[in-house]
């Protein structure tokens, strides 16, 4: 497949795609999130891949959704077209995602990688919602997911003042999980990667759903559903296969089955 906005790579059970806009710093027009969709489809139905990994060039992750594209738009054109139904794709994929982060995560950027599992960043990152200096609001899930990782004073300020967040306050407020050195960012995201590979996809993709349940619905709902989920996952092969590996001390070989 001829991909324009993207580069797809495979490597050791990992998917890694790459925003690939560099003249307009990754702004994500409709075909890049097109694209990002099709590829996404792609890993999510190949069975060698378990964990997949997005991420930008050294200067920008993504810096907002593409505003050329947008500014001529009037509100009967969006609104029938639903338009960022086709971005909302990304949050509802099942296997887990990681985003690697360099320079500018602005915007749609910043709301791209908060639709990650977890986000990796490198020291020169810049998180912002910097929507309001364009009289618009964050259309991506930005008010709720940025609140939801850093809470409400942080996310207040930064919405309302355009402020950007750099990579250690990022961390220490929870947004991303980990900071490292440009030159070591996306090996380090990439071995994260593969370590999640390794593991039963059967077991990773029911962490991911139950740790996601936890911003849906009430401690107890969300505890019930965790419970269950335990249990059922004692009808699988690698629930054996771990637990006597580990007996027999070996390392697993899972099969997702
Ligand atoms: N959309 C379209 N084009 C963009 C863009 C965007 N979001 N961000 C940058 N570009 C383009 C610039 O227009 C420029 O193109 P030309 O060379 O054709 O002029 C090119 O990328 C390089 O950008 P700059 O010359 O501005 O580079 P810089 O290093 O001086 O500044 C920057 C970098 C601070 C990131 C600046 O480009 C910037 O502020 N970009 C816009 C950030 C923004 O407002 N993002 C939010 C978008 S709205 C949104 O995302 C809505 C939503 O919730 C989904």
């Amino acid at each position: 497949m001829q991909w324009d906005t993207i580069l797809l790579e495979k490597r050791n059970g990992v998917g890694l795609i790459t925003l690939n806009r560099p003249k307009s710093l990754n702004a994500l027009n409709t075909q890049l999130i097109s694209e990002m969709n099709q590829a996404l489809d792609q890993l999510e139905t190949d069975p060698e891949i378990g964990c997949i990994v997005l991420t930008g060039s050294e200067k920008a992750f993504a810096a907002g959704a593409d505003i050329k594209e947008m500014v001529e738009l009037s509100f009967p054109n969006i609104y029938f077209d639903d338009f960022f139904t086709l971005a909302d794709r990304i949050a509802q994929r099942r296997k887990p995602l990681i985003a690697a982060v360099s320079g500018y995560a602005l915007g749609g950027g910043c709301e791209l990688a908060l639709m990650c599992d977890f986000i990796y960043c490198a020291e020169n990152a810049k998180f912002a919602l910097p929507e309001v200096t364009l009289g618009v609001l964050p259309g991506i899930g930005g008010t709720q997911r940025l609140t939801l990782a850093v809470g409400k004073a942080k996310a207040m300020e930064m919405c309302l003042t355009a402020r950007q967040m750099g990579a250690q306050e990022a961390e220490k407020s929870g947004l991303v999980a980990r900071v490292f050195s440009q030159q070591e960012l996306l090996e380090q995201t990439l071995q994260a990667a593969e370590k999640i590979a390794e593991k039963s996809l059967i077991s990773v993709m029911m962490i991911k759903e139950s740790i996601n349940r936890a911003f849906e619905v009430s401690l107890a709902e969300g505890l019930r559903f965790e419970r269950r989920t335990f249990h059922s996952v004692f009808a699988t092969l690698d629930q054996k296969e771990g637990m006597r590996a580990f007996i027999e001390k070996r390392p697993a070989k899972f099969t997702n089955r």
